[in-house]
């Protein structure tokens, strides 16, 4: 495996801010705004970005820090029916070398290895390709779109939506004692 995810150290809050503060870093499919730093920093002081309920890795690349994948709990009605969603941003110079689709398998494998939960899912923007295949080579199925759900650039974007089961990932057949 070409990429490693790891937890978020002192040293990469550098990364956050300019994903928070640069909308190319994230990518224009990830870009809501400007964010706050200080809530960043005073989060990472609190818990490195890793709670029961979401959390955020380094995706490290041989050649250095490529980006973050980012995951938080979401329910379908009752909280016994949960699952992650995961979503993925990196920097400009590390896309299209297959670090994408590799970082979202790892995050796959890590969600099934730490949590008993059925369900990972992922959306993106309808235009956004290079995600669309990065979930297909990761073992996602799209499942249908969902419309106007962000909005962006000035006006509302449909999203398709993917998932991957726990007995559809290699890693996460079954979940570890
Ligand atoms: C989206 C992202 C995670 C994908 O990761 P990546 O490392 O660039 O993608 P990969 O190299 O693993 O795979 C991309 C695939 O999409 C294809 N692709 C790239 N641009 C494409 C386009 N415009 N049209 C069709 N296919 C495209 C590539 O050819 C490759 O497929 P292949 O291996 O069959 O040739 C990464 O580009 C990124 O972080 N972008 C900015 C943030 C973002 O958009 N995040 C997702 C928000 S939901």
């Amino acid at each position: 495996m070409d990429v490693v995810l790891r937890p978020i150290t002192a040293a990469d809050l550098w990364l956050l801010e300019r994903q928070a503060d640069e909308p190319e870093a994230g990518g224009r499919f990830n870009w809501s705004g400007y964010r706050d730093i200080a809530a960043l920093r005073r989060r990472f002081d609190e818990d490195r970005l890793i709670s029961a309920d979401n959390g955020c890795l380094i995706v490290e690349a041989p050649d250095g820090i490529a980006g973050t994948v980012a995951w938080r709990r979401l329910t379908y009605g009752a909280p016994s029916w949960a699952c992650w969603n995961i979503g993925i941003s990196l920097l400009p110079e590390f896309r299209s070398r297959g670090h994408g689709t590799e970082a979202q398998r790892a995050l796959v494998a890590y969600l099934f290895d730490i949590s008993p939960l059925e369900r990972i899912e992922a959306y993106t923007d309808v235009e956004n390709f290079a995600e669309q295949r990065a979930l297909a080579k990761a073992g996602f199925t799209r499942e249908g779109t969902i419309r106007s759900a962000q909005f962006r650039q000035g006006r509302w974007r449909d999203l398709h939506i993917y998932s991957l089961l726990r007995a559809e990932s290699a890693e996460g057949s079954q979940p570890r004692p």
